[in-house]
């Protein structure tokens, strides 16, 4: 495995399929059987670990992976109160959900002073008790967080939120927010100039899948007197392209926007004069 980059990944859970679906977007071909732990690229000298979430922080930071996709909670929490030799290199944009305070609803809850707090996040809740100057017991717990306070074990807990339908479920309400996190592309920081080369390679590549999600590439068709208007309108672009059409009065305008085109962009476009306005996804952009 010298020679060959690894890249580790969650091996289930909600960021799977996510982590799967970039790297194989990013034009890194592997095939999982079973349940195998370990894909060999046929077209890279890359290897796919699949290995569990809360190991990844310590497998970049140690050398054992190269590069990884985890969410930020957990690299935030294993990280936490210690050095390590890992570098954030890219916010992937997807599993975002958000690490909160909760309590039963008929709890009616002033301050967090003496509490007892259940969660699998302790070193993270712990320094928020620290910099917010809150005298409180944590209890670390693997699972089940939203039981504990059904069995006496906790007043409160500390857990990942993101519909918010776990909390519903368990007559829990969330009381304050202590940390937001998406999936993150880490990476090791003493790689050798080999690995460094190929890693180079995957994080452009995974750069460009993630510029390519909100970005749209847009066709109209306008007066040419109305160019410099609409050209205003058309969100993060940077320089439209201009094509005569057969009626010398109008123009085709073709960009680029990296940020998202909401059905009111289009309306005002139309209102400005631009017709057959067309709205297209990207898969790509290498800058
Ligand atoms: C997290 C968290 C909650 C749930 C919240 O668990 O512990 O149980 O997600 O999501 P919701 O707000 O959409 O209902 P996860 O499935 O990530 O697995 P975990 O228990 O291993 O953290």
């Amino acid at each position: 495995m010298k020679n060959r980059l690894t890249i580790a990944i969650q091996k289930k859970g909600r960021l799977f399929d996510q982590s799967t679906d970039l790297i194989k977007k990013s034009g890194i071909n592997f095939s999982t059987k079973g349940d195998n732990l370990l894909a060999k690229s046929n077209n890279l000298p890359i290897d796919i670990l699949f290995v569990r979430s809360d190991d990844i922080p310590s497998l970049v930071s140690n050398g054992d992976a190269d590069l990884a996709i985890v969410g930020e909670n957990v690299l935030i929490e294993k990280s936490l109160f210690k050095r390590t030799y890992i570098e954030k290199i890219i916010d992937l944009g997807f599993s975002k959900c958000r690490l909160s305070f909760a309590a039963p609803k008929n709890n009616k809850i002033k301050n967090f002073n003496n509490m007892k707090i259940a969660t699998s996040y302790p070193n993270t809740v712990k320094k928020y008790l620290k910099d917010n100057n809150i005298n409180a017991s944590v209890t670390n717990i693997h699972g089940s967080v939203e039981l504990t306070p059904y069995i006496g074990m906790s007043d409160i807990i500390c857990d990942l939120v993101s519909s918010g339908a776990t909390l519903e479920a368990n007559n829990l309400k969330e009381i304050e927010v202590i940390l937001q996190s998406q999936a993150v592309l880490i990476k090791n920081k003493n790689l050798t100039k080999n690995k460094e080369k190929i890693a180079d390679k995957v994080i452009s590549r995974i750069q460009g899948v993630v510029n390519a999600i909100e970005s749209k590439y847009v066709m109209l068709n306008v007066d040419a007197s109305k160019v410099k208007e609409i050209c205003k309108l058309l969100p993060g672009s940077e320089s439209p392209t201009i094509i005569p059409l057969e009626d010398s009065k109008k123009v085709a305008i073709h960009a680029l926007c990296q940020e998202p085109i909401f059905w009111e962009t289009m309306e005002k476009l139309k209102a400005k004069g631009a017709s057959s306005i067309l709205v297209m996804p990207v898969e790509k952009i290498l800058n």
